[in-house]
C-alpha cells in the first residue's frame, strides 16, 4: 500500500454518475485534490440487493482509505441509501458525505407544488427516500418514477443518441405538463437534463450537488483539514472497469459542457 492519495478526498459511484457530484466538489473546493472511483464493472447498483451494494462500497472506501484519502464522498444516492450509515459507524474517525435527492429545496421553493422525483428503483424503496419524503413531501403533489436502465444507458455515452430521449420518453412522458419541477434523485441523471427538459417541457431541475459540496467544506473546514495550497488540485480517475476507454469516457463527462 503506497498511500497513493494521502490528503486526498475519495469520492465513488456505481460508475460515470457520481462525476456530476466531483464537478460541483472541484468548482467549490479548487484547491483540494480528489480521487474519483467508478465501480463500472458492477454498475448499475439501482437493481442490486442492499447486500451487494453495501459489499462493494465497504471494499471501495477500505481501498480510498489504503490510500490516504482524509475524507469520502458517497457520490451516488444509490450507495448513500443502502451504506452511508454503515460506513459512518464503521469509519467514526473519518468524514463521510453522502447524496440525497434534492426533495427539500425543490419544496421550500415558491410556486413549485407537483414535483417528479427520478432515482433507482432501489433508492425509492429504502427508508433513507421514505423518510425525506415524509418530512418534505407533505402538502405537495409528489411523483416517484423508478427509471429502471436509466443510468445503465447513461453509462454507455453517446448521449446524443435518439434512444436517450426514446428510453426519457418511456419512463416519464405521462407528466408533461403534469409537473412543475425535477429531483434528481440519483447522480447520473443530470448528464441528461437537457433531454429530460426535452421530454418535459420548461421545468425547473433541482440537483443536489452544490449541497453536498457545501456540506463537504464545511466538514473538512470543522476539522481543519481543508487544503490549505495555493495551486490547483489534482483529480485522479479510477474505475474498476479499467481500461483507456473507460477513463477517456469519465473525462469526457468531467468535461462536458
Ligand atoms: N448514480 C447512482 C445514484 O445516484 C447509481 C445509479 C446506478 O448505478 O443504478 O443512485
Amino acid at each position: 500500500m503506497g498511500l497513493l492519495y494521502s490528503g486526498y478526498v475519495g469520492v465513488f459511484d456505481s460508475g460515470v454518475g457520481g462525476i456530476s457530484v466531483l464537478r460541483a466538489l472541484t468548482r467549490l473546493m479548487p484547491h483540494e485534490s480528489f480521487v474519483y472511483y467508478g465501480d463500472s464493472a458492477n454498475a448499475p447498483y439501482g437493481e442490486k440487493s442492499r447486500d451487494q451494494i453495501l459489499r462493494r462500497s465497504r471494499d471501495i472506501v477500505d481501498m480510498l482509505l489504503d490510500e490516504g484519502c482524509k475524507a469520502i464522498v458517497i457520490a451516488c444516492n444509490t450507495a448513500t441509501s443502502a451504506a452511508a450509515n454503515t460506513l459512518r459507524a464503521d469509519y467514526a474517525h473519518v468524514p463521510i458525505i453522502g447524496v440525497e435527492p434534492a426533495l427539500k429545496p425543490a419544496t421550500l421553493s415558491p410556486g413549485i407544488k407537483r414535483i417528479l422525483v427520478m432515482a433507482t428503483p432501489i433508492t425509492l424503496r429504502l427508508d433513507k427516500y421514505k423518510q425525506l419524503a415524509a418530512r418534505w413531501g407533505a402538502g405537495n403533489e409528489i411523483y416517484e418514477v423508478p427509471c429502471a436502465g436509466l443510468a445503465d444507458r447513461i453509462e454507455r455515452g453517446d448521449l446524443g443518441a435518439r434512444d436517450v430521449v426514446d428510453l426519457l420518453e418511456n419512463l416519464v412522458g405521462e407528466y408533461r405538463g403534469k409537473v412543475d419541477a425535477v429531483v434528481f434523485g440519483c447522480t447520473h441523471y443530470p448528464f441528461v437534463a437537457d433531454k429530460i427538459r426535452q421530454v418535459l417541457g420548461d421545468i425547473v431541475l433541482f440537483d443536489g450537488a452544490d449541497g453536498t459540496a457545501r456540506q463537504l467544506e464545511r466538514r473538512l473546514a470543522d476539522r481543519g483539514m481543508l487544503s490549505y495550497s495555493a495551486d490547483p488540485g489534482d483529480v485522479v480517475f479510477l474505475s474498476s472497469k479499467d481500461t483507456d476507454d473507460e477513463l477517456q469516457l469519465y473525462r469526457s463527462f468531467y468535461d462536458m459542457p
